[in-house]
């Protein structure tokens, strides 16, 4: 019998409940006397509500109540920011007053018997509005600098910096390139659509939602409605895809909340796909121009990176556009400036590997423009200005395995089969191209906290109000659980996604597995060694079998100081060959390999399914997607699955190959994880971008890469 689970390919735990379709998502939770939300949304980008008239939808069937800015319910909205939360600026007060700050903005929410009731009823809601001139296009809009910096990561997310001389180097290098790099609108779109169920029992409430921290979404409420959080229930086991839309509590989940209670029945609100794009975030429109300077032997002079991305009137949203670019290559001279553009949009957020994966789509863009106008091969730039380390913290690297990465996946890839010059390779009338990228991405790692029970037949339960948005956190930490306590692993519940278990972190930022990992691994030990001292036995089974009650032990988690010592970062390279067609345009990703040093590994098999995931996220980057944006309105034209293209199977490339080069890093967290899950897609655009070059000849700098950018 092994109980040596940490580092298995182990199966997903809750596999049969998800195929046999017993896993039960946000939408499927039904209680008796369900009624049915509708949201109707404004259909102007800006300005207020000059009349609305709601007669005629309370008179159709069903319908319980209609709730305007007129009649709806007082919200406290007393401050509340979770660290998702934007630092700066008011989160959207739905109902409370004329003012509309968005398209899609909610003005109504009908309640009826039935979703159908529901859905027609919002329909013959009437407004008029008073518009006033709305800003949408981030080319009208004056990009500002941030209020103030973050300061939850103040140096992540400094808004300005520089060190050595970099205008003078770049205007003395020897070589030199200048690009702006734009990369448009992007939504989510995870397949499950985001739904909450909302029911009171007195001052009681309990929500069962979509979301990526529980903990999150009862404070959020809380201070929204000025109950105690302790009031307040939230249950999310299972989330279909999330990618950060989940990550904070947006105005339906309230919306839910304020129909149940006038309605006096529970209430479900769940998002339409089109609706999908009106509320949940996006990944923020950005533009960044990257100029870097070099020797004639390829060591870099001057890093120049200048970026800005949109944000709403209301609230500052600003990601990590430009870190990489402080520490990824080395060079002496380098500036880094970050600026919002305020537009009548409502607040993007984050999405899978926010800020990394679009700084880095333009740096390591740029790089292989460096690496042309040098004649130098990628790789070997990127090799000659490898830092020994981190250059902008002053601080050593906790461990960097960048030329180990280089050297495997390239060596996997088969790069040094590549002829350098563009369009000198070919199959059959297909152009082939062979590109490559490096990708970095922060280890975060957060206070969690865990609880072990052990029973006297012989099992566990371990608990963490954690969230599954797909990596496998259930499989993982009953892995780490079992083998810490030493049990078969069948012997182990792990259970998550509920407020009255003990609180975990946001489940984002790849910082689940370190963190609440960490939490599950010191529960597990504590309360195993106290079954065997209070049992009086080496074995834990019989130990727990002679105490005869149950044994339990709480552990909560938290960083040291290791960040005051350290840099901590995966890393990684992304080599990706692609086949264009020169007649149509058409760009097919044929394979990808990517090789990461992220840390301890817990679980191969979901970890490897993770990189593939974030292999085709970057697929869809690169060459699909593109929320559209109507200039006159903020609409979205494409706010559905058929216009906004993502990558079907069809589009997975055969060959996806996943290496993870050992590390063994004692100092980011007790489980030496780094993370994986944003890192997966970190650098596969930009390979990409420059497979597409060195396929036609033809840079593209402004994503998505689609036929017409090509013929
Ligand atoms: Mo991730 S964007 O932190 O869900």
């Amino acid at each position: 019998m092994t109980t040596a689970f940490i580092g298995q390919p182990v199966s997903r735990v809750d596999g049969r409940q998800k195929v046999t379709g017993r896993a039960t998502y946000a939408a499927e939770f039904d209680v008796p006397s369900l009624a049915h939300g509708a949201i109707a949304r404004s259909t102007v980008a800006n300005g207020r509500i000059a009349s609305i008239d709601s007669a005629a939808a309370k008179r159709a069937p069903g319908v319980l109540a209609v709730l305007t800015y007129r009649n709806a319910p007082r919200l406290a909205y007393r401050a509340h920011k979770g660290v998702v939360d934007p630092e700066v600026g008011e989160r959207l007060h739905v109902l409370q007053d004329d003012r509309v700050s968005h398209q899609g903005q909610p003005v109504a929410l009908v309640i009826a018997d039935t979703l159908e009731q529901a859905n027609y009823a919002a329909t013959l809601v009437r407004v008029t509005y008073a518009p006033e001139t709305a800003t949408i296009e981030i080319a009208r809009a004056e990009p500002v600098r941030p209020t103030r910096e973050q300061p939850d990561q103040p140096e992540r997310r400094p808004s300005e910096v520089r060190r050595g001389d970099p205008e003078g180097a770049f205007a003395g290098a020897e070589v030199k390139i200048d690009a702006t790099y734009v990369i448009p609108r992007e939504n989510h779109n995870p397949i499950e659509m985001h739904a909450t169920t909302a029911a009171w029992e007195g001052d009681r409430l309990t929500l069962w939602d979509k979301t990526q921290w529980v903990h999150n979404v009862a404070d959020e409420i809380a201070a929204v409605f000025g109950i105690p959080a302790q009031n307040i229930r939230v249950v999310s086991p299972f989330v279909g895809g999330a990618f950060g839309s989940g990550l904070r509590t947006w105005p339906h989940v309230t919306l839910a909340a304020l129909g149940a209670r006038v309605a006096r029945r529970p209430v479900k609100v769940m998002l339409s796909r089109r609706e999908m794009y009106y509320g949940v975030g996006y990944r923020p429109h950005t533009v960044q121009r990257v100029a870097l300077g070099a020797s004639r032997v390829g060591r870099l002079t001057a890093i120049v990176h200048d970026g800005y991305q949109e944000t709403s009137t209301y609230e500052e949203f600003s990601e990590a556009l430009l870190n990489a670019s402080r520490f990824l290559h080395s060079c002496p001279n380098v500036y880094t400036r970050h600026r919002i553009a305020r537009l009548n949009v409502h607040t993007p957020t984050y999405m899978r590997a926010p800020g990394e994966v679009s700084g880095i789509f333009a740096l390591e863009s740029a790089m292989d423009e460096l690496a042309v106008a040098l004649n130098i091969d990628p790789v070997e730039l990127r090799l000659r200005n490898e830092p020994e380390q981190d250059e902008f913290k002053k601080l050593p690297f906790s461990s960097r395995s960048t030329r180990e990465c280089y050297r495997a996946a390239a060596e996997r890839f088969g790069w040094s089969r590549r002829n350098p010059e563009p369009r000198s390779m070919r199959d059959g009338r297909w152009l082939i191209g062979l590109g490559m990228a490096s990708a970095t991405y922060p280890m975060n790692y957060a206070p969690a906290s865990a609880m072990a029970r052990l029973l006297p037949d012989g099992t566990a339960e371990v608990t963490s109000a954690s969230s599954d948005m797909g990596p496998g956190t259930w499989t993982s930490m009953t892995q780490v659980a079992a083998e810490t306590l030493g049990l078969p692993i069948e012997r182990v519940k792990f259970s998550l996604g509920d407020t009255r278990l003990p609180r975990a972190p946001v489940h984002g930022g790849s910082m689940t597995m370190a963190s609440v990992g960490s939490a599950v691994q010191a529960a597990c030990r504590k309360a195993r060694e106290d079954a065997l001292a209070r049992g009086g036995a080496n074995d834990l089974t019989e130990a727990m079998r002679r105490l005869g009650q149950p044994v339990e032990a709480s552990a909560d988690v938290k960083p040291g100081d290791a960040g005051q010592r350290f840099s901590m970062h995966a890393f990684g390279a992304v080599f990706v060959e692609v086949a264009v067609d020169p007649d149509l345009g058409e760009t097919r990703v044929r394979r990808i390999v990517g090789a990461y040093g992220a840390g301890r590994i817990v679980n191969p098999k979901t970890t490897r399914s993770q990189c593939i995931g974030g292999m085709i996220g970057g697929i869809g980057m690169a060459l699909m997607e593109h929320s559209v944006v109507d200039a006159r309105n903020g609409r979205v034209p494409n706010a559905n699955l058929a216009e906004y293209a993502v990558p079907v199977h069809a589009d997975a490339p055969p060959a996806m190959d996943v290496i993870f080069v050992e590390e063994d890093d004692p100092h980011v967290n007790p489980l030496g994880v780094k993370g994986v899950g944003e890192i997966a897609m970190v650098g596969v655009a930009p390979a990409i971008a420059n497979a597409v070059f060195h396929a036609t000849g033809k840079r593209i700098r402004e994503l998505p890469i689609t036929p017409d950018k090509l013929i």
